[in-house]
């Protein structure tokens, strides 16, 4: 579980929390500054670095080989082979809890490679 300030947070932002297995996840905020249900894990399905989302370009990019995801994980441009992994996500009194992603791929409409 891991706290979340929405205050600072602006429409569109990508934050850092702890997610599953301590897996790094991001919590997505929605334009009405609400919190998606999911949230995208951070780990680049290519060798696993950390990918930072990039705001001004609304994407997350990989530093390691510059794969790249769409604003909800989705990869849109190799070596990676696969979308980031999702989680849900539920939000009560600003405080997140991620629990397992086991149904379709809401980006994909396949399975779930990570479940
Ligand atoms: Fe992300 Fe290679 S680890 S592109």
């Amino acid at each position: 579980m891991s706290a979340i300030s929405l205050a600072s947070h602006n429409a569109g932002d990508h934050v850092l929390a702890q997610g599953l297995k301590g897996d790094p996840t991001y919590i997505v905020v929605n334009e009405d500054k609400s919190l998606a249900d999911f949230g995208i894990n951070a780990v680049c399905t290519h060798l696993g670095c950390v990918v930072p989302w990039n705001g001004s370009e609304n994407k997350f990019i990989c530093p390691c080989h510059g794969s790249q995801y769409d604003t909800n994980g989705k990869v849109v441009r190799g070596p990676a082979p696969l979308s980031l992994a999702l989680a849900h996500a539920k939000t009560e009194e600003n405080k997140i809890t991620f629990t397992p992603w086991t149904e379709t791929d809401f980006r994909t409409g396949e399975d779930p490679w990570w479940a």
